[in-house]
């Protein structure tokens, strides 16, 4: 006999919440799922004393009791409030939620937001090392599977895609960009938002930081921003606008003083552009305490003026410093912010509850996936995406490692390191979750290949003790793999640092072991490139390992062993050093050539270009074909590039597509990425690789307020080695 279903209360409320939204006649209209958002909307607001409007202004970290928690408000968690940071407890985050349906006059729900970053139980390499695979797909189907992982956690909304712009690797945060093409960034941020967003269990995404967060002032986090207007449109706008497009629900406002006019209080960037020119209607959220910081950067007087300032310019969200539950009230009674300004923030915020269906399923029932560990198709996932993300930067032929290899010595501070791997916002990951690199090696190295493993020095700071221990390891070995790079804490936020040098005495246990004379495979494992100095020389591989998330480990193992080719391409230039920053592929050009205005004291050229990336077979290019040499405005040409596999095993190759224009109105960058495309070669095969050139898309360029200029004139074509001219008609 079939026991009767015990009705859990999670349940009985979910039930309750369905049927008095589902019904129709006796619900007032904003219960009424049958109705359209804006009237809903329109009639739940009516509905709204101010002091529930400006709660649902606020948002606060679900646990206050976090000493780092800047919020210095009574740490009174009101039901009221719109919207609450979760910390990945879904009984605490759905506890909160019955409150706010069963013991508040209008029972709104509220939306709970986390960073879900690179991944949220399953951890995928750093956003950097995504953009490094070259294909927005791959990067959907990660934040989807991360999105999973999350909703079932409770999680509502997370605070990605972070689309920054930078070219100062110098500041932390360089590790979460899509790197220095806003291009490329704008692909990612499209597939980003759509891989968060899609399907029954999507979170709403969050475009970030809004804007030129990524031009910190010396790669030092929370600095000022001085970037010129044409450049804002050209670098730092494009992800932002390609996110809407893909219809990001939410953006963050940034930190960073731009101009002069803080983010989180500028009316050209927040309203002019976002509103008024892109008609984003979704809503804005301030980064964590930017309102009150508008005093420090001496924009507000006191906590009131940040309130009006930030909230009229158009942030609708106040994250964690309570300001606007503090002084809004008061600023609405003395008529210093009109009433319509706090209901024109409270709708936007409201859409957005209406849009991710929170009035109809407010609580989230626990799921295979509440609290588990990474299930095997996401862990397949995330090595997946760990192997296409890494570089191969130089190969002098030790890569593969031969079969005839029999001793291998592991060596360096992230040899075995396991937390590391992660990179910064690893979320939910877990270290004991994480395969190492030597634990990658021990399962994939064939059968009687020795591998021994010695740190050889600490990640950061400690003594040479080790040295001799991992020298006399490297001369007893056949092959080195020399595992470098950075600490987890050394990228992401308020991680900036003066030079890129690896940290400790990384760079002299490097030099020592290469002296014991066996071939060096250098492997790095960081959020940023790193300067490599005189051990790239030593150095018969290196490969750019980044952040690789659960499953680096084995995907470096793939890689070594040949099992898998690299495939990786930089989307970020790589320096010689801090000393070459900023240095990047997309750069106008010097007003002389040749040696003039190159360093004195090291080559002017990067350690490796934007795109760089080597594999294990070769890639030949035909010559690029046009469907005709002159396009008009409006018209399309179509180029084509013909790129063969010689090899004789498989490899994946992505064509990057760049165009320069000569002559300008105002100069254009030595090179401009405009399209890509990979695809993966068998040996000996050949394929067409095509660009659609549109030139109002491609070859038009931003004025310094952001309209399009295309001029008629020669365009150069790049892909791969290969070049071609076409002209722009009049
Ligand atoms: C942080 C970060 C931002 C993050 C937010 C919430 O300060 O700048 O990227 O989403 O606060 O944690």
């Amino acid at each position: 006999m079939k026991r009767p279903v015990k009705a859990t209360l999670p349940a009985l409320i979910l039930g309750f919440a369905a049927v008095t939204t589902a019904m129709s006649a006796d619900l007032p209209p904003y219960r009424r799922a049958d109705l359209p958002v804006a009237q809903r909307v329109a009639d739940l607001l009516a509905r709204m004393t101010l002091a529930e409007k400006i709660d649902q202004l606020t948002q606060r970290g679900l646990d206050d009791s976090n000493p780092n928690n800047v919020v210095r408000r009574a740490t009174e968690l009101r039901p009221t409030y719109g919207s609450f940071m979760t910390a990945g407890n879904l009984a605490v985050r759905n506890a909160l939620q019955r409150e706010a349906l069963t013991q508040t006059r209008l029972g709104i729900p509220i939306i709970f937001g986390a960073d879900v970053i690179h991944g949220y139980r399953t951890i995928f390499p750093i956003p950097l090392a995504e953009a490094c695979a070259w294909d927005p797909d791959l990067l959907r189907r990660a934040d989807h599977a991360a999105a999973e992982e999350a909703r079932a956690d409770g999680v509502d909304w997370t605070f990605a895609p972070m689309v920054d712009h930078c070219v100062d690797p110098r500041w932390g945060r360089i590790a979460e960009t899509f790197g220095e093409s806003p291009y490329a960034a704008s692909v990612c941020a499209a597939a980003a938002v759509t891989g968060f967003q899609e399907g029954p269990d999507g979170i709403a995404a969050c475009l970030k930081h809004y804007v030129g967060y990524g031009a910190s002032e010396g790669g030092r986090d929370y600095s000022s921003t001085e970037i010129a207007p044409q450049r804002l449109w050209e670098m730092h706008l494009p992800p932002f606008a390609a996110g809407i497009q893909a219809g990001a629900l939410t953006v963050m406002s940034a930190f960073n003083d731009l101009n002069g006019v803080p983010a989180s209080a500028n009316a050209y960037t927040l309203t002019e552009v976002l509103r008024h020119r892109w008609g984003f209607s979704g809503l804005v959220v301030s980064d964590w305490g930017a309102v009150e910081q508008l005093i420090r950067q001496g924009y507000a007087a006191d906590e009131a003026d940040a309130a009006r300032k930030a909230l009229l310019a158009g942030v609708d969200l106040d994250m964690a410093d309570g300001v606007y539950r503090e002084h809004l009230a008061a600023l609405v009674a003395s008529g210093s912010v009109p009433a319509e300004a706090v209901d024109e923030a409270v709708r936007r915020i409201l859409r957005v509850k209406f849009d991710r269906g929170l009035f109809e399923r407010p609580l989230v029932e626990p799921s295979a996936l509440t609290g588990a560990a990474p299930t095997p198709a996401h862990l397949e996932l995330a090595e997946e995406f760990a192997v296409r993300s890494m570089v191969l930067l130089k190969n002098s032929g030790v890569l593969p490692l031969a079969a005839d290899v029999r001793r291998v010595a592991l060596i360096g501070p992230l040899a075995d390191d396991r937390a590391d791997l992660m990179g910064s916002w690893f979320q939910q990951g877990r270290a004991e979750e994480v395969t190492s690199i030597a634990a990658g090696l021990r399962d994939r190295l064939p059968v009687g290949t020795s591998l021994e493993v010695a740190p050889g020095c600490a990640l950061d700071g400690g003594g040479r003790e080790g040295f001799d221990a991992a020298v006399a390891l490297a001369r007893a070995s056949d092959v080195v793999v020399l595992c470098l790079g950075e600490s987890a804490g050394m990228s992401g936020e308020n991680a900036s640092r003066s030079s890129l040098r690896l940290p400790g005495r990384q760079l002299e246990l490097g030099l020592a072991v290469a002296a014991a004379g066996k071939p060096l495979v250098l492997v790095v494992v960081s959020g940023r490139p790193v300067e490599l100095g005189a051990l790239e020389p030593k150095a018969a591989a290196i490969l750019a390992a980044w952040q690789p998330g659960t499953r680096g480990g084995a995907a470096v193992a793939d890689l070594l062993t040949g099992r898998r080719n690299p495939s990786g391409r930089l989307a970020v230039t790589w320096p010689r050093s801090a000393g070459q920053i900023p240095l990047y592929h997309n750069m106008r050009p010097r007003a002389r050539g040749g040696t003039y205005g190159e360093y004195q004291d090291i080559p002017t050229t990067p350690q490796y270009e934007f795109g760089h990336g080597l594999s294990y077979t070769t890639f030949v290019y035909g010559p690029i074909r046009m469907s005709q040499t002159t396009v008009a405005p409006g018209g399309t040409l179509t180029a084509e590039v013909t790129v063969t596999n010689p090899g004789a095993r498989a490899g994946r190759e992505t064509v990057l597509w760049y165009i320069r224009d000569p002559v300008a109105r105002i100069t254009r960058p030595l090179r401009e990425l405009k399209h890509f495309e990979s695809a993966e070669l068998a040996p000996g095969a050949s394929r067409v690789f095509r660009f659609a050139i549109e030139p109002e898309r491609d070859l038009s360029y931003p004025d310094a307020d952001g309209h399009r200029i295309l001029e008629p004139g020669e365009i150069i074509l790049f892909a791969g080695p290969e070049t071609a001219e076409f002209r722009v008609a009049q």
